[in-house]
């Protein structure tokens, strides 16, 4: 591979028996106008599409939104390839795997609280790709709206190529290294990482380690963007200096390269006769990212009462509704606890909005324990939940002492229509079977005098 752009990103070795990726350089900024070439001049200057692009590179523009789309939204990238990505033969339908797709028809949506144990070990030889299996989702992709989620794990790096038409692709590693090699450049990410792949950007997973592990959102609807942050002003929560787009490498393989392409709910592949990971040149705003979670600015009450958990959103899916997103993604991360008079953990409550939580690492201070991390509990609309009984006990009688939270990094999914799930996720082994008496003998304290 060739790596090029800003700065010189080094060559990763092993190092052990641990590969590792330190010393990739990146673009900083999300939503920006980036640009990179891993060849000097193979960038266009002035013009996207010249009579003949430099280097005799192909060009090609990837749109990630409506032509006609208002700019604030308007995502596409202008990329100079080796070979246009029309040159591939045709694509035939595969197997599935464990990947399901909206609309989620196969059971009905359930009212009850659940909550799963990590993924089961995986056969040898599974990728990041075949490691994929679908807990449940929303909405339909093939009208581009609803979510998504997955679950992945693996322990085989890709020798395949894979895009997904059907949304954009949040990527939240829960144990083990990733080394995610884009049409734009290479990512690195590890646990309290998070990596953003477009729609339609193609990309393998190498993996740093024996395996790997984690969550994926599949957003189908309106990219992920930064939410207005209002009166909080101009700073504050995830800063958009601190996502960071890859800078422009290409690998050059003439030979048979298997491409995946998900497509309305199927995988379909074809054999290409070169990697389609060889775009030597790139700019636009149609680009992946990663974002380290413990950048995130955690805002929270300097008086009393926990403020709702939106103060944590990272990333937002917006729908036509001003406010309601198809999908948040929030994070709990490590913060200080100071609210005076305050019932201090996540509140009691029962929300419009559904609920997928995951767990990276550590606890999470509203449950005193089964939230492990890799595992996930799923609060559909309207659900009641809230502190388990020893967490509302604890915090009932604390000391309000400044209290720092510090042990633990959950996130959620949060999206506007219930989560359907999958039947491999209603039967599921890990499924856990008694999550409802975490609420149960909470006594009486009501006394009416
Ligand atoms: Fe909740």
């Amino acid at each position: 591979m060739t790596d090029g752009g800003t700065s010189r990103a080094s060559v990763f070795e092993h190092g052990g028996a641990r590969k590792t990726a330190e010393g990739l350089t990146y673009l900083s900024g999300f939503g920006n106008e980036h640009s990179s070439e891993a060849v000097p001049g193979a960038l266009p200057e002035g013009r996207n599409s010249p009579q003949r692009a430099p280097l005799g590179l192909y060009a090609e523009q990837l749109s990630g939104t409506a032509f006609t789309e208002p700019r604030a939204h308007n995502r596409r990238s202008w990329l100079y390839r080796i070979h246009p990505s029309a040159a591939h033969p045709a694509f035939a339908r595969t197997d599935n795997g464990a990947i399901r797709t909206a609309p989620f028809t196969e059971s009905v949506p359930d009212p009850n609280r659940l909550r799963w144990n990590p993924l089961p070990e995986p056969a040898p030889g599974t990728d990041f790709l075949a490691g994929l299996w679908t807990l449940g989702g929303n909405g339909d992709a093939t009208q581009r709206t609803g979510m998504a989620v997955h679950l992945y794990h693996a322990n085989a790096s890709m020798d395949r190529v894979f895009s997904d038409a059907d949304g954009e692709l949040l990527i939240v590693p829960e144990r083990g290294g990733l080394l995610l090699h884009t049409e734009f450049g290479r990512l690195h990410v590890e646990p309290a990482y998070v990596a953003l792949i477009p729609r339609g950007v193609r990309f393998r997973v190498e993996l740093l380690d024996d395996s790997a592990r984690g969550y994926v959102c599949e957003n189908y609807g309106a990219p992920f963007h930064l939410p207005d942050l209002g009166p909080i002003g101009a700073n504050g929560l995830a800063n958009a200096r601190d996502f960071m787009a890859p800078v422009a490498a290409y690998e050059e393989v003439e030979g048979p390269v298997e491409v995946v392409n998900k497509f309305c709910g199927n995988l379909w592949t074809a054999l290409y006769d070169h990697t389609p990971l060889d775009v030597v040149a790139w700019h636009g705003n149609h680009v992946p990212y990663i974002y380290d979670l413990r950048r995130f600015n955690v805002i929270g009450t300097i008086s009393y009462d926990h403020p709702d958990p939106s103060i944590f959103t990272v990333l937002t899916s917006p729908s036509d509704t001003p406010g309601l997103a198809g999908v948040d993604f929030v994070v709990f991360a490590p913060r200080w606890l100071v609210g005076e008079d305050t019932f201090r953990p996540p509140y009691f409550h029962r929300n419009v909005m559904s609920e997928y939580m995951g767990l990276i690492e550590g606890a999470y201070d509203a449950k005193a324990e089964g939230f492990v991390p890799g595992g996930g509990s799923l609060h559909n609309m309207m659900s009641a939940h809230g502190p388990d009984r020893e967490t509302f006990d604890k915090a009932s009688a604390a000391e309000l002492k400044p209290q720092k939270i510090d042990d633990g990094l959950a996130f959620m999914f949060e999206t506007r229509w219930p989560v359907t799930l999958t039947p491999q996720a209603a039967g599921a082994e890990h499924l856990q079977q008694r999550y409802d008496d975490v609420w149960q003998g909470m006594e009486r304290h009501f006394r009416a005098v």
